[in-house]
């Protein structure tokens, strides 16, 4: 009887044990397939430059944004430079047309406008091939801050941050989807942030537009897939730009070319990715506490982190008075 329990004990661990390594494994691989395997050993699962003779990029005078329009005229691709401050982008085409001997075109819009700004884009766009679209205009919080003080200290923030980070990919998606479509091509690279998926109480509702951008995209990619669209969601971490309001980089706080550089590779082996790895695993870390711990422990780590920040900004700017 002893040894019938003991029997029984060792079969059913070992089939808990062997069901627990079937779910480690089949999520271990596919990951490592698309993080390190498939572009270290396989190179690009897309020819990007077979997607059209024109990239279009949002938000694309500074930081990453600035990072792929140098990375996409530097593959051959002329430029529809969008972004909002007229000086800075006649500035970038010069360099650029100067640097990549390619053609650009400069479209200056304040994407926290009226829908308006759309019908100028589409003016200007209209006719040229279109292979790759990078939705990456986006404004974040000055610091970390309680939704109703970021509400009562600017009310139209929230009219913005929603216009920027959500709308512009949207209406940008919608402009640019019908040109790919006709020529069955093209991929469209979504900027989210690790932001849209770990928990960011303190930046409530950048967090929840990035969430936005998550589902969109995925749900976009499966609509087209079969119609030949490549979408990509980016969820970085920390990368050193004037959002971030970080100036050195550091190998968990890439430059925006290292970030865009490592988001390029891995283009088209998955939809959302933080697509580099310091970045992917911070995010798989925080995934694992999540499941490991309980929710509102993790969440409030976070909150706690986030609080610290906020004190030492609003202290930093008390000083400054
Ligand atoms: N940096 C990070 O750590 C980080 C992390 C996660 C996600 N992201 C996401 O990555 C994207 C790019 O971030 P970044 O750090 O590169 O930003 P950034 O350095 O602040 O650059 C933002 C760019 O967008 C333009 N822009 C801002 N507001 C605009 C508006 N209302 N209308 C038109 N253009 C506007 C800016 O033009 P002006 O110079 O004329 O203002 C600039 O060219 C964003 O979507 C952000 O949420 C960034």
């Amino acid at each position: 009887m002893a040894l019938d329990n003991i029997t029984a004990f060792q079969f059913f661990g070992s089939v808990a044990l062997g069901l627990v390594g079937f779910k480690i494994v089949s999520k271990l691989l596919p990951w490592a397939y698309v993080n390190i395997i498939g572009p270290a050993l396989l190179g690009p699962k897309l020819n990007i430059r077979r997607m059209g003779g024109w990239a279009v990029i949002t938000g694309c005078t500074d930081g990453i944004g600035k990072a792929y329009a140098k990375a996409l005229a530097k593959q051959g691709f002329s430029l529809v430079l969008i972004s909002r401050t007229l000086s800075k982008l006649e500035e970038l085409a010069k360099e650029i047309e100067n640097e990549y001997k390619v053609e650009t075109k400069i479209i200056d819009v304040d994407f926290q406008s009226g829908v308006e700004i759309y019908d100028k884009i589409k003016a200007r766009i209209e006719g040229l091939d279109i292979g790759v679209l990078v939705n990456n205009v986006g404004i974040s919080y000055p610091h970390p801050e309680y939704f109703l003080d970021c509400y009562q200290q600017n009310p139209k923030f929230l009219l913005d941050i929603v216009a920027v980070n959500i709308h512009s990919v949207t209406h940008m998606c919608a402009l640019v989807l019908p040109v790919m479509l006709n020529r069955k091509k093209g991929v469209i690279i979504n900027l989210s942030s690790g932001a849209g998926s770990i928990p960011s109480a303190l930046l409530t509702a950048y967090s929840a537009t990035k969430a936005f951008v998550i589902k969109f995209s995925e749900d976009l990619q499966t609509e087209y897939r079969a119609s030949g669209i490549t979408v990509q969601c980016l969820k970085p971490g920390f990368v050193a730009t004037k959002m971030s309001k970080i100036k050195k980089a550091s190998f968990m706080i890439p430059t925006p070319d290292t970030y865009v550089a490592s988001a390029l590779r891995i283009l088209g082996y998955t939809t959302t990715t933080a697509a580099y790895l310091p970045h992917e695993f911070i995010q798989i870390a925080c995934a694992v506490m999540r499941y490991a711990t309980c929710e509102p422990f993790v969440s409030n780590l976070f909150f706690k982190h986030l609080l610290s920040l906020r004190k030492r900004a609003l202290s930093r700017a008390s000083q400054k008075k």
